[in-house]
């Protein structure tokens, strides 16, 4: 019923459905699409992966029309955009355990469905400031601007810094502390320049939270930029190489092994299936028979605190708690080897 609702509303504002334009040849609706053309969304699942252009997705999954206020332009910004539980329930997954956003520049970010659900996240299509698409993301100002801010401090306090770089005195300490965070700001936001420079828009598709303050994870949540394809994932109930058979479901065992699905396995292989870029963790030789779990657990926490130059990346989301049900998994594995 919302449905059709929506789908009235959204007729009624689209510019040829109200007889003042003419559609365009495609029968597409003129005035929404960038440059003209008819970006198509990549939705991929284990299921396959289907490529879906906008206008379809415009005639098949109601558009919302939002306002959020965008870090990306520190103001409130007007959107048209799908809605990701749309999304998921258009592509038949809404029982997702990750969704996974792919960027043009070959960027992707995974974060867990439930809170992309919570916190409300639209995929929007349009900046209603544009007759279509976005507009160029080039020099972005609230960024320059930010970046700029950092430098002038570099600069105005360089001086003040390299005095105090040895000292030991609690001022020297937060004169050096507060230069070095000016530093990260300066490249972290001199980066996020770059990036937006690199890409020209933000388009094809711009992700924004209706409700960023309903995860605590989120608030400060930088959106991918330039979208071009999501992937949900679904935890393998049975039969996949890591699937620990036999372990009750409420058991620690089982939510390690959730944890271990979702956030290692893109890496690492057990039993031989998996990612390829970490190490296979059972066999032959199950990483808990060969690594004390007190460094199994530190391992997973902070690689480096274990190994120097160690190439597995912090895993910032993972509590100490996962961690440990994660080993209770991983020491389960090791009595289901299986080798294929
Ligand atoms: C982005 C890829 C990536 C992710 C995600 C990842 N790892 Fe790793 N992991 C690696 C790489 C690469 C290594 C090789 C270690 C090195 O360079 O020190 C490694 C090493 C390890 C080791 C040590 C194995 C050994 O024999 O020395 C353990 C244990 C481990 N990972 C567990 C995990 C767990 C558990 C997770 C999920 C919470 C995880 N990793 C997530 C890439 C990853």
């Amino acid at each position: 019923m919302t449905r059709v609702l929506l789908l009235i509303a959204l007729l009624a504002w689209l510019p040829g459905c109200g007889g003042n334009s003419a559609p365009s040849a495609s029968g597409t609706p003129a005035g929404l699409l960038t440059n003209g053309a008819d970006p198509i969304l990549e939705i991929k699942s284990p299921s396959g992966s289907r490529t879906v252009a906008l206008s379809q997705l415009i005639r098949e999954v109601p558009v919302k029309r939002v306002t959020v206020n965008d870090p990306l332009y520190g103001r409130d910004k007007t959107y048209d955009g799908f809605s990701l539980e749309d999304l998921a329930s258009y592509s038949q997954n809404l029982r997702a355990e990750s969704v996974i956003f792919h960027c043009r520049d070959g960027f992707s970010l995974r974060m867990p469905f439930v809170a992309a659900r919570k916190a409300g996240l639209v995929l929007t299509f349009h900046d209603l400031e544009m007759s279509e698409g976005f507009p160029s993301s080039l020099d972005n100002p609230i960024f320059v601007e930010r970046r700029n801010k950092a430098a002038a401090y570099l600069q105005a306090h360089h001086l003040e810094y390299e005095q105090a770089k040895h000292g030991r005195t609690p001022a020297q300490k937060r004169i050096v502390q507060e230069y070095e965070t000016a530093r990260g700001e300066r490249d972290r936001w001199a980066r996020r320049v770059d990036e937006l420079n690199r890409l020209g828009n933000i388009g094809p598709f711009h992700p924004v939270l209706l409700r960023a303050l309903a995860v605590k994870d989120l608030v400060d949540w930088d959106a991918p930029d330039a979208v071009r394809a999501i992937e949900f994932e679904h935890v393998v109930p049975s039969g996949g190489r890591d699937y620990p058979a036999g372990a009750a479901a409420d058991s620690p065992v089982m939510t390690g092994y959730k944890l271990f699905h979702a956030k290692c396995l893109y890496c690492h292989a057990m039993n031989g299936g998996g990612g390829r870029s970490g190490p296979e963790l059972n066999i032959p030789v199950n990483v808990t028979e060969y690594l004390k779990e007190e460094y199994v657990i530190a391992f997973i926490l902070n690689a480096r605190a274990v190994r120097a130059r160690s190439m597995m990346s912090v895993q910032p989301e993972i509590t100490r708690q996962d961690a440990e049900r994660i080993v209770d998994y991983l020491k389960y594995m090791k009595n289901n080897k299986r080798v294929y």
